[in-house]
């Protein structure tokens, strides 16, 4: 098949060309679904599927990460694209002919279609390497789920060899119809951070309370507190959240118990809120040895910080979309989740595209056992993606 000479058409008509192919290979790889850092059999599929484009690879990278190379026909910047191949300890109900075959795994999360619509890019920009600029790292990365995998890929030198300028990203959305897509400017992802809270009192009976220090009623009202974190403590138009998702205290009615403990997560757009809260709950908690006698010990983690946007890469992503499939990509707003290409984009000016997976008449959400995207996401984001890769490297 002769190349077309305009990029659109090029573009489209190799992607229509490997479009079942790539559904296929994605069936595959949903049937078989491989946890945070097990990705051994995934990685296998995506290194065939490059070493029969003959793009050079490495594999073995964090475990079980592929990164593969296409160089182009002229200099120019190295920019890094990236998807995450790991799924989800769910047991899958779709009943669909190519549902998980493995009890209890399940891609719901849609990182199947991510590694193909990756592999999807690579077959596109490969083709077109010839008359391309620059460089394309291509990124396969395992365990997003359990937010490690990026930190070892940077900590094996990612970055390096060829030093990368700029990266995108991608992640599909069933609440967007397949053929549409989405962007945020600046941050679109949360950091998250968690905190243990043990909280120490003196155990007794019951009914002589005044004989202890009730870590029960401590603990309660600490927490009641940590509702001022937001209310009252942050910048009202930087978003945070604050949930205590578990407590554990006490055995019986009859016994104050000497401890209790509560775990939480904190979820920030902005630096300066989250310094904030985190400042507020160790301060709360410690405050209550002088208000309720009962002594904390906070152990408070920072997590991936907020994945951020730079407008230096999302604008010409953004146009490069609409030059190859119109008018199809609307701006959204951030949500409160988190994943670890924050990481990336710490690093280097990144974007993160909303590819729409959303099938006609479903409501479909991520994370669900009855996920069925719409397979039409995958050729689609291939083409924005290529466009996206073209016009950033030009
Ligand atoms: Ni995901």
């Amino acid at each position: 098949m002769p190349l077309a000479n305009d990029p659109t058409t090029a573009i489209r008509d190799l992607t229509t060309a490997i479009e079942a192919e790539l559904i296929a290979v994605r069936r595959d790889i949903h049937a078989h679904p491989e946890l945070a850092f097990e990705e051994v059999r995934t990685a296998g599929v995506v290194a065939r599927e490059l070493e029969k484009l003959g793009i050079p690879h490495r594999t073995g990278i964090a475990k079980t990460g592929v990164v593969g190379l296409i160089v182009g026909g002229r200099p120019g910047p190295v920019l890094a694209i990236r998807a995450d191949m790991d799924a989800l300890p769910i047991h899958e109900q779709t009943g669909l002919p190519w549902a998980s075959r493995i009890d209890g795994l399940m891609h719901a999360c849609g990182h199947d279609l991510h590694t193909t619509t990756l592999l999807g890019v690579a077959a596109v920009l490969n083709k077109l390497a010839p008359q391309m600029a620059g460089t394309i790292k291509l990124v396969f990365q395992p365990a997003e789920e359990a937010i490690g995998g990026m930190r070892i890929m940077l900590e094996e030198g990612l970055l390096e060899n060829p030093k990368v300028d700029l990266a995108l990203g991608f992640h599909n959305g069933p609440d967007i119809p397949a053929g549409r897509f989405g962007f945020t400017h600046g941050p679109v992802l949360a950091a998250a951070d968690k905190f243990e809270v043990v909280v120490h009192g003196v155990s007794g009976h019951a009914a002589h309370p005044h004989t202890s220090i009730d870590p029960i009623v401590g603990a309660a009202h600490i927490i009641t507190q940590l509702q001022t974190v937001v209310s009252r403590e942050v910048n009202p138009m930087h978003p945070v959240v604050v949930t205590v998702g578990a407590i554990h205290g006490g055995e019986a009615v009859n016994i104050i118990p000497d401890t209790v403990v509560f775990r939480g997560t904190v979820r920030s757009l902005h630096a300066p809120a989250r310094d904030i809260a985190e400042a507020a709950i160790r301060r709360l908690c410690e405050g209550a040895l002088a208000t309720l006698r009962v002594r904390c010990e906070v152990d408070y983690t920072r997590g991936v910080p907020a994945l951020v946007n730079d407008d230096r890469v999302l604008l010409p992503a953004v146009a490069a979309v609409r030059s190859q499939l119109g008018e199809v990509i609307d701006e959204a707003g951030p949500v409160m989740g988190a994943e670890d290409l924050a990481l990336l984009f710490e690093r280097v000016p990144g974007f993160q595209l909303r590819i729409g997976s959303g099938a006609p008449g479903r409501a479909d959400k991520l994370h669900n056992s009855g996920y069925a995207p719409d397979e039409a996401c995958i050729g689609l984001g291939v083409q924005a993606l290529s466009r996206a890769a073209l016009e950033l490297l030009s």
